[in-house]
């Protein structure tokens, strides 16, 4: 008899073919559209990076200056989407706002079902302008406070700080933000783009994709663990406590989040740059005991399991300093991925084949019906 081979969690599962991002687990790189991503985090931007990934070159000052200015018009929340957030519980997940303003955007988008290349890319670049506005007003009713509009005079990370804090950002802040929306842009076939293909792959809408990948995301195995990161140093307090914390953690089997990672066994590549834009707002704040804590649970990790953190094992204590709220850290992943994400969706439309794969089926052999 023939035997298949189950790769549980299609690990090492080649799926098809992607010019967007490559991963290299042996030398730890990853490229977007062939540039190493903390070189494009260094001396880019956020919305030259986005350019990049939806049209595959860095763009000119020219097509720069088209894109920020369809981004700024467009970075105002529609007032039925703001009533429709401002209606929901303030005890759901963010997460669950994100999710259900994207739903809700599609419905009211009038190139919703147009699926031509120049009508994705309009709703791509809709989507990740409109995004900051969703979860600054998520963050600032669950606060109590007043809806902070968006301005046209700031750049994005810019503009996505004052709106959820209504101060302009410092530089130093805005810069390390900045960092984080590059190195969370992109990141090939995990768990959400894939499933943003699935649904594309259906030939069905971008909005319809976007929102199923807001919930692969928002689990802690996946995005989610830049909040539970967050979670966990508070839980430990302080780096004296790590090791002990650690000890027990793993005794009992819990997973330690923020470390791991299924495709890079060495380490993330992104966690260097990551780590010292942490570094830099610890500075900033006057805040580096949580430094000694990072620092202290890494070893730690490394020398128990010889298991290397993530990017967000460094990004969610960095969100923590520039103040969000822990629960709001997810969504601000979302409204960096949404640029990955519609390239894929780009990508898969463009070549598209009806992603169902097949399972070896286990159950009770054919019975009568009683
Ligand atoms: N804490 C404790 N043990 C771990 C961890 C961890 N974070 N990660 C892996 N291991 C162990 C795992 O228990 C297993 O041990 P054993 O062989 O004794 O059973 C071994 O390492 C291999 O791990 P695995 O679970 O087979 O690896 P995987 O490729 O299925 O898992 C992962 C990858 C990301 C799901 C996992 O590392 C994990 O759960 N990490 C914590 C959550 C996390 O930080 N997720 C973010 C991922 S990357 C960025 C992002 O998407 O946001």
């Amino acid at each position: 008899t023939e035997t298949t081979e189950i790769r549980k969690g299609l690990a090492g599962v080649v799926a098809d073919t992607s010019a967007i991002s490559k991963v290299n687990p042996d030398t730890n790189s990853l490229l977007y559209r062939g540039y190493p991503v903390q070189e494009l985090a260094a001396k880019k931007s956020f919305e030259e990076v986005a350019y990049l990934l939806w049209h595959g070159e860095l763009p000119t000052p020219a097509q720069l200056g088209e894109q920020t200015a369809a981004e700024r018009v467009h970075r105002e929340l529609p007032d039925n989407i703001r009533d429709a957030i401002l209606e929901l519980p303030t005890d759901c997940h963010p997460m669950d706002v994100c999710r259900t303003a994207v739903s809700i955007l599609g419905a009211h988008d009038p190139q919703a079902e147009d699926s031509s290349p120049e009508a994705e890319l309009a709703k791509a670049l809709r989507l990740w302008a409109v995004l900051p506005a969703v979860v600054a007003l998520d963050q600032r009713r669950r606060r109590g406070q007043e809806i902070v509009h968006p301005r046209e005079d700031l750049g994005y990370s810019a503009n996505f700080l004052w709106m959820t804090f209504g101060e302009e950002a410092e530089p130093a802040v805005v810069q390390a933000f900045e960092a984080s929306m590059v190195l969370y842009a992109e990141h090939s076939f995990n768990a959400s783009t894939f499933t943003a293909r699935v649904i594309t792959s259906t030939l069905a809408d971008l909005h319809s994709a976007v929102t199923g990948a807001i919930g692969a995301l928002k689990g802690p195995l996946h995005g989610g663990a830049n909040e539970a990161v967050q979670a966990t140093f508070e839980e430990i307090g302080s780096a004296d406590r790590a090791e002990a914390w650690l000890e027990d953690a793993l005794a009992q089997k819990k997973k330690i989040m923020g470390f791991g990672h299924r495709v890079y066994k060495n380490g993330d590549s992104r966690v260097p740059t990551m780590r010292a834009v942490l570094g830099d707002l610890a500075e900033h704040y006057g805040q580096t005991e949580v430094l000694d804590l990072y620092d202290t649970l890494e070893n730690a990790m490394g020398s128990r399991k010889n298991i290397k953190p993530n990017l967000d094992y460094p990004a969610g204590p960095a969100y923590h300093l520039i103040g969000f709220d822990t629960n709001i850290f997810t969504p601000l992943f979302v409204a960096s991925r949404i640029t990955g994400w519609t390239a894929h969706i780009m990508e898969q439309r463009a070549a598209n084949s009806l992603i169902r794969p097949v399972c070896e089926y286990v159950g009770p052999e054919q019975r009568e019906v009683p």
